[in-house]
């Protein structure tokens, strides 16, 4: 999709297609960055989208969705670990990029105080770690539980992989609060990160991308004894639920956190005001490379704490912090070679193979070019010297070429016409407008090898089928070995080799670590994938890699189809044009004329009515979604949820309400069946009261969601 319009100039129509596609978006990277610790894109790239997302519902607030990315944050928690509920939600940072957003800050902090021009605002100041988040709960000073940040509402219990780490202490002295919790960065330092990846590459181990992925990946062994062997430390800089507040400000926090034995961080101010910030900023900036650890800026707060009670948060950061980024790092290389990636719905992605260099103390052979349009447009050309940057971030990105070092023999780049992989032509798509889309595709469709891969990687994937044990890698040498070609066969598995199960396991290297012999493990697997022939319908939809069908997007298919005969009829009489249907579709609150296509073009492909006939007869039977959902009095009810909430967040009470089944819109129509409206509440009241709908105020809302929740 090409962001080159500017916000100012989107039409309603282009806006709500973009703002559906970046919640996409938004969320795979959130997954590939939570979840896998695999981020795609550079985190500069990713602020921009979510900057976009922002921009995009300002100017047209009633179209931001009920998944919107704005209302979260981060990923749901992976499977394999417990789930904790923060008892108070860990939260995120807004962003400046420069002084003056640094300056606005500091005016928005004040004029929220009303302090004038005489009154002094202390801050204070310190880096910005690129690690993980955790939250440490001590109960009379011994520590219970340790947690990930999660979604910031739930994360996992960790607590024995925090208990390895170095920095967290396991007791606190006497005279602490009966309950703290201590809130800080676990991260790993550039020398033992390389010292741990020269040991992973010796053992003949996938290395990590960087620091904070070798961080991320340590953190969540399930077994803590390999964690223990990872060397990780942790700064404390922040705090959950206290019994007791024992200090005023920030800095008084933070120096009991010290004197309670954690460590933190030795460059950490208190500061006067923007240019105090602003030299502090430059001198970490400067020595930034020699601090021993990534960092990706500076993060000031607000030192006293009843000020920061009163500014409090809004959606999903507070008011009184800001993290101060730094600009990316950067580094000069050679480009060797254009490898051109096949995706699951056949989209071509260039990676540039370059030289290996080192680009803030992390060595760097891949970097992303994102389309054909992006080569062309930086004219990058293989041969070339090129400026690589890292933004705290896995995959680099190519900032620019040295066209003055270009030897005069090097040839333009031409994006090839014909797919690296299957043969078959390529071709852009047409969008809506009749323009022709930025993404080439291959247009082999199943008769790709690589887009059958991928769309069985996303068929068994976490948000999807979820098949435990059985990830990319296994996928990978399942295909190789010849035995698993297209959904149904992973589900024949076990009739097929059940009694003599192949030993394409050996050549899972992950697994070794975790499971015993190879018998074990193959029965294993088959007993993961029979648990799964009862998959929620929704994620069964999810799994099939229609494209524009999101989780949310199939969940609301699942409810609307009810089963999977309902689906398949419904798919099949949409290919046939059939006008109830399709009219039954439009009706409902977030199918739009894009999904209905999408839908109508998946099941118009013979192949793809084949693989769901061919699933049903491997004997996979979906289950319906919502069961437990439908007996409540909310179930299936739509709610909109307008002015201010008091006591809970907007994101916390749309996830309660969609709990307990109902479905949280953003905007008042005949389908609504309950308004909750705040203080503040304006336009859509009014709507509500129009079309004399059911309004409550929160405490009534609160009522009847604890009554609601009592009876479910
Ligand atoms: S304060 C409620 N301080 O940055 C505010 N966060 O972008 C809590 N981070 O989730 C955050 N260093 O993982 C704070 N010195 C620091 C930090 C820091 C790193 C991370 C943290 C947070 C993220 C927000």
């Amino acid at each position: 999709m090409s962001r080159a319009q500017s916000v100012a100039d989107l039409t309603r129509a282009e806006a709500a297609d973009e703002l559906d596609a970046l919640a996409r978006e938004i969320a795979a990277h959130d997954a590939a960055y939570y979840q896998d610790d695999a981020p795609i894109i550079t985190d500069a790239e990713y602020d921009a989208l979510r900057q976009r997302n922002l921009d995009i519902e300002a100017r047209f607030p009633d179209l931001k969705r009920d998944d919107s990315p704005s209302e979260r944050v981060g990923a749901a928690p992976v499977q394999g670990f417990a789930k904790v509920t923060h008892a108070v939600a860990m939260l995120s940072l807004a962003n400046a990029f420069d002084g003056a957003d640094v300056d606005d800050f500091i005016q928005r902090v004040r004029k929220f105080l009303t302090l004038d021009a005489g009154q002094d605002l202390k801050l204070t100041s310190e880096p910005k770690i690129d690690g993980l988040s955790a939250s440490l709960r001590y109960e009379n000073g011994v520590l219970v539980r340790g947690a990930t940040r999660g979604d910031g509402r739930v994360g996992e219990n960790i607590t024995e992989n925090l208990k390895t780490v170095s920095g967290i202490p396991h007791k606190l002295p006497d005279g602490v609060p009966e309950i703290v919790e201590v809130r800080g960065e676990v991260y790993m330092s550039a020398s033992d990160f390389t010292a741990l990846n020269d040991r992973q590459k010796a053992a003949g181990k996938s290395e990590f991308a960087n620091p904070r992925n070798a961080a991320a990946g340590s953190l969540r062994q399930l077994d803590p004894a390999i964690t223990a062997t990872r060397p990780l430390r942790f700064f404390a800089y922040a705090w959950g639920e206290m019994s007791d507040l024992p200090a005023q400000t920030q800095s008084g926090m933070v120096a009991l956190f010290a004197a309670w034995g954690f460590d933190v961080n030795s460059d950490f101010r208190v500061c006067d005001g923007t240019d105090d910030l602003l030299a502090h900023w430059r001198d970490i900036e400067a020595r930034r490379a020699r601090l021993g650890y990534d960092v990706d800026g500076m993060v000031y707060k607000v030192d006293a704490l009843d000020y920061q009670n009163r500014l409090g948060f809004v959606s999903r950061a507070p008011r009184w912090a800001i993290a101060h980024k730094f600009p990316a790092e950067q580094a000069t290389t050679v480009l060797l070679d254009i490898d051109i990636q096949v995706g699951r719905t056949g989209a071509l992605t260039p990676v540039a193979k370059l030289q290996e260099v080192t680009v803030g103390g992390v060595r760097v052979s891949n970097a992303t070019l994102h389309n054909a349009d992006e080569i062309a447009r930086k004219d990058i050309r293989i041969g070339d010297t090129v400026v690589v940057q890292r933004a705290g971030d896995v995959i680099p990105q190519i900032v620019r070429v040295e066209t003055d070092a270009r030897r005069p023999d090097v040839q333009r780049f031409t994006f090839p016409t014909h797919c690296p992989v299957c043969g078959s032509p390529t071709a852009r798509d047409l969008r809506e407008d009749g323009e022709a889309d930025i993404v080439i595709r291959c247009t082999g469709g199943l008769s790709c090898s690589a887009q059958v891969r991928e769309r069985l990687k996303h068929f068994v994937s976490r948000p999807a089928l979820d098949i435990e044990g059985l990830g990319n890698k296994q996928i990978e040498d399942l295909w190789a070995a010849g035995l698993v070609r297209m959904p149904d066969d992973i589900f024949m598995l076990r009739a097929r080799y059940g009694d003599n199960p192949p030993d394409f396991w050996r050549y899972t290297s992950g697994a070794r670590e975790k499971i015993g012999t190879l018998k074990d493990s193959v029965v294993k697997l088959f007993d993961a994938i029979d648990q799964r022939r009862d998959v929620a319908l929704d994620r069964f939809i999810f799994g099939l890699g229609i494209r524009h069908v999101g989780e949310t997007t199939a969940r609301i298919l699942a409810r609307h189809f009810k089963t999977l005969e309902g689906f398949q009829a419904g798919g099949a009489a949409l290919a046939q044009e059939d006008a109830e249907t399709r009219e039954g579709l439009e009706a409902i609150d977030g199918v739009g004329t894009t999904l209905i296509l999408a839908l109508q073009q998946f099941f118009a492909a013979a192949e793809n009515r084949a693989i769901l006939d061919a699933l049903v007869a491997a004997g996979v039977s979906p289950s319906p979604v919502g069961e437990a959902e439908t007996s409540g009095a909310l179930a299936g009810k739509t709610i909109v949820f307008t002015g201010t909430l008091e006591t809970v967040s907007r994101a916390e009470a749309k996830v309660r309400a969609e709990m307990l089944g109902a479905r949280v819109a953003g905007s008042v129509s005949a389908k609504t069946d309950i308004v909750v409206a705040g203080p503040g509440a304006g336009s859509k009241r009014k709507k509500a009261e129009e079309l004399g709908l059911t309004i409550l105020d929160e405490k009534g809302w609160l009522k009847l969601s604890e009554q609601t929740s009592e009876q479910t």
